[in-house]
């Protein structure tokens, strides 16, 4: 029998790519637009991962293909030698859709290089070392945005001694409450853990920064109580503490707004981008007020490649794209409509144990019969998802939560089709 051309890529990579870099799939993409990737083999799939929340507005889309294609005939490179349009235009831009206290930037290349520059902007700027983060957070995998994950400890596992002084504090997780408390009795407990590690560990005037995903991502999916994040912030603004909102997967308009924190009403002190900021050219970016970067002093950070002239031409389409498509609001529609689909499904199966989320960033948690996580059975209906045409990743510490996060320009018909797989592949 011929040899398939995918295998011949499979094989290749894995010969010459690293086994640390693990895939989701086995495809081999010969061409993307919109919500579909196209295998080697002709196969058309629905791309529900969005390339990891990252082509918020589809695969190379037409806007962001030409801006880039615009740049590329002028400058593709700077190095901080000399300044260029496309990043203060951007930066412009990121002021007026991020929270108002946010108003100046540094750019980057990726979201654990982002979150590097927000955790040394808060140590440079308060004179504090200690970080407090979140169990189940994802920062990122350098080893000081490692330090501050614990989604597993796959990712910190012979990595140690990570950047001391890091204190990790419960997420509230209501579904599996960290306390272990029913959810009519909560007492924020979690939020009283995070007192007592003021009151046991590290003093709060020792503290730079506490950073938290506004909801979080590659730890399940899981929207906090709104008063969670008040009190933090409230807590934050008393001791002095910078509040670092990790937007790196919910920002660009994956929650139907354009940042999470707007959910809450959220106004962190350094907020930190990257994913959906450029369609998938690699971009990042932190922000904070004018007040607070005036303290970070000239040549206390630096990058070469931060701030790619041709990346930010493809972040500015993007943020054009979502504003003029009435993106957000199609966001907010399509994660309604799925939403009430997916409790509609949870009624009729035990399987799913709870569906949640905000926007185009939905998780949902499977359960065995006494609810404890049940990653087989969603493997099972993965994988009959692709066969039948759609991607579909999971997340959470058991790899039991599917993670639905299209494109946010998904139409209703795309959205209704891939629904109707999922469903198939749940009941079969
Ligand atoms: C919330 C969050 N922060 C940081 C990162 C790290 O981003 P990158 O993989 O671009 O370094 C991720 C990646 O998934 C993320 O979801």
């Amino acid at each position: 029998m011929p040899e398939k051309k995918t295998d011949k890529i499979v094989k290749k990579a894995q010969r010459l790519l690293t086994p640390a870099l693990v895939f989701h799939s086995e495809i081999t993409v010969k061409r993307a637009s919109g919500l579909y990737v196209t295998g080697t083999d002709g196969r058309r799939y629905m791309d529900f991962s969005s390339g990891l929340a990252t082509a918020n507005i589809g695969h190379c889309p037409a806007p962001v293909i030409k801006a880039a294609k615009r740049q590329m005939d002028s400058l593709i490179h700077s190095g901080c030698i000399f300044y260029y349009e496309s990043e203060v235009e951007l930066a412009e831009r990121l002021a007026r859709i991020t929270p108002d206290n946010i108003e100046m930037f540094f750019f980057s290349n990726s979201g654990a290089e982002a979150v590097e520059g927000a955790i040394k902007l808060a140590r440079h700027t308060t004179g504090r070392q200690g970080i407090i983060s979140f169990t189940g957070a994802f920062h990122g995998r350098t080893l000081g945005a490692v330090s501050l994950t614990s989604s597993k400890s796959w990712y910190r596992r012979r990595y140690h001694p990570l950047l001391p002084s890091v204190y990790h504090s419960p997420y509230p997780y209501c579904f599996r409450c960290p306390m272990g408390k029913q959810r009519d009795m909560c007492g924020m407990d979690c939020f009283d853990y995070l007192k007592s590690i003021l009151r046991h560990q590290i003093a709060p005037d020792e503290v730079a920064c506490v950073i938290i995903e506004p909801i979080l991502g590659e730890g399940g999916y899981v929207v906090p109580p709104k008063e969670f994040l008040s009190s933090l912030s409230k807590l934050c603004s008393d001791e002095g503490i910078l509040l670092i909102a990790d937007e790196v997967q919910t920002g660009f308009g994956r929650t139907g707004e354009w940042f999470a924190s707007n959910h809450f009403g959220l106004k962190p002190d350094i907020m930190v981008m990257a994913k959906g900021i450029a369609s998938g050219f690699p971009l990042s970016a932190l922000g904070a007020s004018r007040s607070l970067m005036s303290k970070w002093s000239p040549g206390a950070h630096g990058t070469t490649f931060g701030g790619n002239p041709v990346s930010c031409a493809a972040a500015i389409a993007t943020i054009d794209t979502i504003e003029k498509g009435r993106v957000l609001e199609n966001a907010r529609a399509m994660g309604a409509y799925a939403m009430k689909r997916l409790k509609a499904m949870q009624k009729d199966t035990p399987s799913i144990g709870d569906a949640r989320g905000l926007g185009m960033m939905i998780g949902i948690e499977f359960v065995k019969k006494d609810g404890s996580p049940d990653k087989k059975t969603l493997d099972k209906i993965m994988a009959s998802c692709l066969s039948k045409g759609l991607i579909i990743v999971e997340c959470g510490i058991d790899k039991n939560v599917a993670r639905f996060m299209p494109p946010l320009t998904t139409t209703p018909a795309q959205m209704k089709k891939a629904l109707d797989i999922f469903e198939e592949a749940l009941f079969e």
